[in-house]
């Protein structure tokens, strides 16, 4: 819902309010942003407004008419330079004379579908017609076809013929605003855009003051994805960016900003994300009256030519705000991501359970390997094998053939087609890897076309992993990449489709741009992805995508505008997964994350963890195994077969379920939780890890927990659910483990009658025919039970003995747990 009362403007999800006001001199006071408040009438929302009777000390005057505005006090929708307002600004361009000054005033605003001025008639807010897009990717409608209610204002900077259009929509049903941004030069002169940021917040001290914000940021590297960082805000500037030219592992653009007493399940959080895959800033800025959020498109190295009459669109933001701490904001960006940016045939539909090729074979593969991998794949009761990298070109290793998409005849005699048909025969699907943005040196297509790539003709090119980025700025590559793609997704009944990227930028440059081009590169090299993207996941609308770039170095809500889900990490320790994609469920749903059971020793860490644990963690996510199960023992490969039949029975729950964190354990990967103790967070880092994913409708949930490392003689442990129906009476259980008795190493003589030497013949032998049970949990009780007192369980090992009564909980151990409500005992109120 959306209200104009005479100069306030009020947009209003279901349970938040955002207010702001035209003032007097015509900008856009931001006034509130938080839990739902009664505006009814203009007269409403003066409580919100400040009074401004003075200028404090050497604060500039915006204008002798106003002389008591001071811009670096105001809380704006968008601040300018130059006029008195010295922290980082919204909008900054060089005008055709070299000045700077920028001052945007309220021009006209309109609500409902249709944008003023120039935007003309947004018309129906479809997935590819929401207004001011421009070739990026946006949020959309949703299946229910229900519009979003949208509200555009029109600013202008009379004095520079600029003007600047503000779009809100207000998703209510998932309690997230978005807003989009452009810029239109009006001018007779080229102008020269040094930024145009696309969220700005600037939240008055006078509510945060007392008790002081966080800004809990995302950053990781390789491997370590999704860290999660508190900032205690204090004074300054506190920025999150990526200059990788990607999302990026080391910031993601997803954040937010929270009273520093704010927990998982309490306390005012603000949420922000941006629809972008390129290179991002983030920045909170604190000082004397408010605390300014911004995020966007990172200044640095951007630059725009805008000629007269050219306009500028910066891509579509979203904000969110819970006043039921992270969780409460979480579910509300799941929500979002599922409903208004998924889209496409496989947005809603469960997911196969694949078997994926490279931690088994890496770049050595061959058409009898893959169907070995198949047949021990379909007996495991997996739906899916995919042939990861190495099928293309001559590609024994990673130093050619990207860019040259035709198989490898050595590897697959009969080509893809042959491959795919005999997958198919067994039953599997079939799916494949590409890299299509990418080009070796040693390649047909580079030595062909040497001037279709990002590097700096006649200087040296710093490479990563031996290959270079093409120039997706240009359409000539585009369109051929369209053509090589659609040959290789057209050659054979492909079902999945792996697009992996696996560099950052150096050397940015445009064969094809002249030199004062060269800052806008960065930026149509993502509209030229996008462009890419759009075709060809239209013109294959049967495949699933997966995006991928050294795993999660580009997971974003623009790559999930297109693809319908991400490869979370090359990470695959079940320890570090665990943390990894407790950091993603922060502000994506898990059921966009590719998560994958491979071996042990884990080929990142060389962990050895259970087979049980990389199955619980994985089971969060999007099930895959990831590991040679053709070569694996019996029992292992009978234990899988169980995983993926249970997993099927409750694929639903995991996929569309509402996903909570508990209690969570950090350290491992470095860099999370920082501050996090300092912020007297209730949540701050402990040992265990604890989740549960509940249906939509109440009827099961699953739950997890994982420990790090054990001690004997803990107090007695408990899983704590969350999200149950407090009035329905739900059974819980766990999947009773069979255990190898070698856990127990010379402990085996406690009771064995004949002495049996460690890890000799015999200790193996009686390890392959003797398994201990493992403890069996069982309790009928309500709801409000189990989330208020938590389920007790069976006491951990603690070196007195071991039987069925006893949890075998390691290092690194984990438990699923299952709750079926038991309908009939449901509580009438
Ligand atoms: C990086 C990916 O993240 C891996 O899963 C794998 O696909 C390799 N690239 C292949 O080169």
């Amino acid at each position: 819902m959306i209200r104009q009362l005479e100069n306030v403007f009020v947009l209003e999800t279901a349970a938040s309010s955002y207010v702001f006001r035209v003032l007097e001199s015509g900008h856009l006071e931001h006034l509130y942003f938080g839990r739902k408040v009664t505006i009814r009438t203009a007269d409403d929302a003066e409580l919100l407004f400040p009074t401004r009777a003075f200028l404090p000390g050497n604060a500039a005057a915006y204008s002798a008419e106003y002389p008591a505005l001071s811009m670096e006090r105001l809380c704006q929708e968008v601040s300018g330079l130059g006029k008195g307002d010295y922290s980082s600004p919204f909008v900054d361009v060089i005008h055709g004379d070299g000045s700077r000054t920028c001052d945007f005033r309220f021009a006209a605003a309109a609500t409902g579908k249709a944008a003023p001025g120039e935007a003309g008639d947004a018309g129906a807010l479809g997935p590819d017609d929401l207004p001011a897009s421009d070739g990026l990717p946006h949020s959309w409608s949703g299946d229910s076809g229900e519009e979003p209610d949208c509200l555009t204002v029109m600013l202008a900077d009379e004095e520079q013929q600029m003007r600047l259009q503000i779009t809100w929509y207000v998703y209510s049903d998932c309690d997230v605003i978005t807003r989009t941004v452009k810029i239109y030069n009006d001018s007779d002169e080229e102008v020269r855009l040094q930024a145009l940021m696309s969220l700005q917040l600037d939240i008055p001290m006078r509510g945060t003051a007392d008790r002081g914000m966080v800004f809990t940021t995302f950053t990781g590297g390789w491997g370590r994805e999704m860290q999660r960082n508190d900032l205690p805000v204090i004074s300054g500037r506190y920025v999150s960016e990526s200059l990788l030219g990607a999302s990026s592992s080391r910031a993601n653009p997803f954040c937010m900003l929270r009273d520093a007493d704010s927990t998982e399940d309490h306390g005012n959080v603000y949420g922000f994300n941006l629809i972008y895959s390129g290179n991002h800033r983030e920045s909170v800025e604190c000082g004397g009256e408010r605390i300014r959020f911004m995020s966007g498109i990172h200044p640095q190295g951007f630059e725009w030519q805008l000629a007269s009459g050219e306009c500028f669109c910066a891509p579509e933001a979203v904000l969110s705000f819970s006043g039921d701490g992270m969780n409460g904001l979480s579910q509300n960006m799941h929500g979002f991501v599922r409903e208004h940016i998924l889209r496409g045939p496989w947005a809603k539909k469960p997911r196969p359970v694949l078997l994926n090729s490279w931690e088994a074979c890496y770049m050595d593969i061959s058409e009898r390997k893959l169907l070995r991998l198949a047949r021990a794949a379909k007996e495991a009761g997996i739906e899916m094998l995919v042939m990861d990298d190495g099928w293309f070109g001559k590609r024994n290793d990673d130093t050619c053939s990207l860019g040259d998409w035709t198989p490898d005849k050595s590897k697959l005699p009969g080509g893809i087609k042959r491959l795919c048909d005999k997958v198919n025969a067994f039953g599997l699907d079939f799916g494949i890897w590409v890299e299509p943005e990418m080009v070796n040196v040693d390649s047909d297509l580079y030595r062909a076309h040497p001037d279709w790539t990002l590097e700096i003709p006649g200087h040296p090119h710093s490479e990563g992993r031996t290959q270079r980025f093409l120039d997706l700025s240009r359409p000539e590559v585009v369109d051929h990449l369209i053509g090589a793609m659609s040959d290789v997704f057209g050659c054979a009944n492909i079902q999945y489709v792996k697009w992996d990227m696996n560099r950052n930028f150096t050397d940015v440059f445009s064969a094809a741009l002249p030199a004062e081009r060269q800052g806008e590169v960065a930026h149509r090299y993502m509209l030229g992805l996008y462009r890419l993207m759009k075709t060809l996941t239209e013109k294959f609308p049967q495949i699933l995508f997966e995006g991928c770039a050294s795993g999660g170095n580009r997971t974003d809500l623009g790559i999930l505008c297109y693809f319908q889900q991400i490869w979370g990490s090359d990470n695959t320790d079940a320890l570090c997964r665990a943390e990894i994609q407790n950091g993603y469920s922060y502000g994506y749903p898990l059921s966009v994350i590719g998560a994958h059971v491979s071996d042990v020793p884990n080929h990142q860490t060389l962990r050895y963890t259970p087979l049980s644990s990389r199955y619980a963690v994985a089971s969060f996510g999007l099930l895959g195994y990831e590991c040679n199960l053709a070569d694996m023992a019996k029992e292992e490969r009978e234990a899988i077969m169980k995983q993926v039949a249970f997993y099927k029975e409750w694929r639903d729950v995991y996929f569309s379920g509402r996903f909570y964190r508990g209690r969570r354990f950090a350290g491992t990967l470095g860099g999370m939780g920082t501050g996090a103790a300092a912020c007297g967070a209730e949540d701050a880092p402990g040992d265990t890890m604890e989740w549960t994913v509940v249906a939509r409708d109440h009827s099961r949930a699953v739950g997890f927990i994982m420990q790090k490392l054990s001690l004997p003689n803990l107090p007695e442990q408990y899983y704590l659910p969350k999200g149950l129906d407090p009035t329905r009476r739900y059974h819980f259980t766990n999947t009773q483990e069979k255990h190898n008795i070698k856990v127990f190493g010379s402990l085996v003589n406690t009771i064995s009658p004949v002495h049996i030497k460690q890890d000799s013949i015999a200790h193996g032998l009686i390890a392959k025919f003797k398994k201990l049970d493992g403890e069996r949990e069982e309790v009928t009780a309500y709801g409000d039970a189990m989330m208020a007192a938590g389920i007790r369980l069976h006491p951990a090992y603690a070196g007195t003995g071991m039987d069925e009564n006893v949890r075998l909980f390691r290092d690194f151990y984990a438990r699923l747990y299952f709750m079926e409500s038991v309908e009939s005992e449901k509580v009438e109120e």
